[in-house]
Order: structure tokens, then sequence, then C-alpha cells
């Protein structure tokens, strides 16, 4: 899916049920998320990054935190707690303009509206941390690797860019999948189609050579990470920028 029609259809989904648009929960569906829940979840979330991270004697500190995709703050709030400053980026405004209307949930946060394929408002080297979750599994290949690239130039020398992503397919046929986006975006151009999101993935074997020959970072460790539901191989991917004396072997 182009750039533009994915700035569409979340900016559409995200104007008529913001948090719904975040975590779909069948459940949830229609405004029926309750706020704290929602939010709980996100610090649930970076708290059990922040354990995992220990384990290989990274910490989640330090004085700037990017979060790509932010969409509502969810998990920018809980980096503002552990980094001097968050910056949240997303590619719809209802989604940032609901990050700000909360932004008493975090500290020293900054939200920023971003519907290109470049991150040019990043100074080099001024990132300790980037994180990004069930955000790149909606973006095509080709703008992800992009954004790739973009973050690993904003990373300091030893910044850490954790990503979840999926792999691959485990069950489905990803040719029928990919028809049905197809028919979708026939039908959206024709004015008949509803907003949709659409699932990408990369295969490990892939991105990993690509993280380190084109974005110029190494893998410290990668695990399963099921956010993309059952029917697809996930994983939480922990890179790092190597020192100008580390370079990448
Ligand atoms: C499922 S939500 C996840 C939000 C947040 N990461 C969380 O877990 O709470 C996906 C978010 O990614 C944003 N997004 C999708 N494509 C993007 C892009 N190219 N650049 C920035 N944000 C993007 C959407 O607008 C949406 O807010």
């Amino acid at each position: 899916m182009r750039l533009s029609r994915l700035q569409k259809n979340f900016e559409s989904l995200a104007a008529e049920d913001p948090l719904w648009t975040v975590l779909s929960d069948k459940s949830k569906k229609g405004g029926k998320w309750d706020p704290e829940e929602f939010y709980q979840s996100g610090e649930d979330c970076i708290r059990g990054l922040q354990e995992r991270l220990a384990q290989i004697d990274i910490s989640l500190a330090g004085a700037t935190a990017l979060d790509f995709g932010c969409g509502v703050g969810r998990l920018t709030f809980p980096l503002s707690r552990r980094f001097e400053k968050a910056i949240g980026v997303d590619i719809s405004k209802s989604m940032i303009d609901a990050a700000n209307q909360n932004a008493n949930r975090g500290k020293n946060c900054q939200f920023i509206l971003n519907t290109e394929n470049t991150l040019s408002f990043l100074s080099p080297e001024s990132l300790d941390f980037a994180y990004s979750d069930i955000v790149f599994q909606h973006i095509a290949p080709r703008y992800s690797k992009r954004y790739f690239i973009e973050i690993a130039k904003a990373l300091k020398p030893s910044g850490i860019f954790a990503f979840q992503l999926p792999s691959h397919l485990i069950h489905g046929n990803p040719l029928k999948k990919r028809l049905g986006y197809t028919l979708k975006a026939i039908a959206q151009k024709l004015g008949i189609g509803q907003a949709y999101f659409e699932m990408n993935a990369i295969p490990s074997t892939q991105l990993i050579p690509f993280m380190e020959q084109r974005a110029g970072l190494k893998l410290l460790t990668h695990w399963d990470y099921p956010a993309a539901g059952p029917n697809w191989q996930s994983y939480l991917y922990i890179f790092q920028k190597p020192t100008a004396e580390q370079g990448i072997e």
C-alpha cells in the first residue's frame, strides 16, 4: 500500500475510534476501551521490555527516546518516564491530537505528525533509544526500510533500536492475502471501500542482513513476539548502533 493511502486509512480509522485503531480488540470496538486500562497496557509493555533488556545489560534510560508510530502515546508516555525526553511520531493527525490531549500522562513528550518517508526533523546521532511496536507490520517493506535507515542515522553510537515486525505467515496463503488487499484497494479507488489495516512482513533472513549492511546496526538479539496475532511469526528485534571503534564485523 502506498504511503498516502496508508495515511488516509489510519486517519479515517483514528478519527472514528483512536484507541481501537491502536489495539483492535473486537470487544472494545466503538469507543469501548477504558482509557485507564488502555494506557496501563502501554506501561506493562514497556516494563516487560525493560526487564528483558536488563538481562542483556541494556537499561531503558538516557536523554532521548523515539516512539515511531506512537498512535495516542500509549508507549510514548511510559518511555517518557524512563528517559529525559520522549518523541512520538505518527502519520495520523487524529492520533497526534489524541496523544497531545493526554500529555499529562507522561512528562516531557513531543508529538510530531509526519507523513513523509523521511525523518528529517531528527538530528543525526540524537537518540539513545528508538522503539516501534505494531507499526511496521502495517507499512510496505520498501517504506519501512527507508525508515530503518533514517532511524539508524538518528541513533547515537551504542544507541538501541527495538522494533516488532512479522517475518512470515504461519497460517494462511500469502498470495490470497495479497489478492484480498488488492481488491480492497480497488474498492477504495472506486469510492465503495472502507478503511482497512494491511499486514506486511519482512523475512528475518532478509531483514537482519539489511539492518547490518544497509542501516549499519548490529543485531543483539530477537525473540518471538506474537503482537501480529496467531497467523504470523513475529519478532521483537534489538539492534545496536556500533561505536566508531567497533564498526560492524
Ligand atoms: C496499531 S497502531 C500502534 C500505536 C502504538 N505503537 C502503540 O502500540 O500504542 C499503529 C500506528 O502506526 C501509525 N503509523 C502507520 N504508518 C505510519 C508511518 N508510516 N509513519 C508513522 N506512523 C505510522 C498509525 O497511524 C498508528 O497510530
